[in-house]
């Protein structure tokens, strides 16, 4: 068995300990954050924190990363209060990683791979074409996370883009392996799934 203390991990190469911190804690939800700045210039990046907070009223969040470097994301966000989600699918791995490039903020990185942008509506930011399942989401609040210098972003959902009818089932609940949805295996890996079960509520044993 290995075992790390957290002296190790202090002591630890900083890429191996990126690596394992990152993918210590499980898959994580695979993302790209679209949002347009007030100048008309579209941004979308991958985001790997993007959570369920609550149901009703509809809330998610996700954690930025400090802002000592310029944060086109969070800066469009704050400046326009709305940016869509969009699921990761299998086909657009590659070209979804590339978006964490870091590029000017006069540049969209829909021009730097062949991710497209569409308009649903009257909702101002871009979604990525062809992401199966969508949201459009308005700004609420930022949470500063004083022991690393993150924010979690707290938004609520406004819009819920489901593009086929076999990835919802009767009780709303979406099947994301038909939307080919991908999962975040640590910083850079990406992995597809496939549903085992599902199971009632849960409620504690009689005997
Ligand atoms: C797999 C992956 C997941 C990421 N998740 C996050 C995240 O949850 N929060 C964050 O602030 N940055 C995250 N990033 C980094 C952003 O994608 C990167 O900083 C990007 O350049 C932000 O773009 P922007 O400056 O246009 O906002 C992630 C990068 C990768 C490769």
């Amino acid at each position: 068995m290995i075992h790390y203390s957290r002296t190790d991990i202090d002591q630890m190469d900083k890429i191996f300990r990126l690596n394992l911190i990152n993918s210590c804690t499980g898959f994580k939800s695979a993302n790209l954050l679209g949002t347009k700045s007030l100048n008309g210039v579209s941004n979308v990046a991958v985001f790997s924190s993007i959570t369920h907070l609550g149901s009703n009223p509809p809330l998610i969040g996700f954690i930025l990363r400090p802002t000592t470097v310029p944060r086109d994301t969070y800066r469009n966000i704050k400046d326009t209060g709305v940016f869509t989600v969009n699921h990761i699918y299998s086909d657009i791995i590659e070209d979804a990683h590339h978006t964490s490039a870091k590029y000017p903020d006069e540049v969209s990185e829909f021009t730097k791979t062949d991710l497209e942008e569409e308009f649903l509506g009257d909702f101002p930011a871009p979604f990525v074409k062809g992401a199966k399942i969508r949201l459009g989401c308005r700004f609420l609040n930022a949470y500063e996370i004083k022991e690393n210098d993150t924010l979690l972003l707290v938004s609520a959902i406004e819009h819920v883009f489901i593009a086929d009818q076999d990835i919802q089932q009767e009780d709303g609940w979406l099947k994301l392996e038909n939307a080919n949805t991908v999962a975040i295996n640590g910083l850079d890996g990406y992995a597809t799934t496939s549903l085992l079960d599902r199971y009632a509520y849960a409620r504690p044993k009689k005997v």
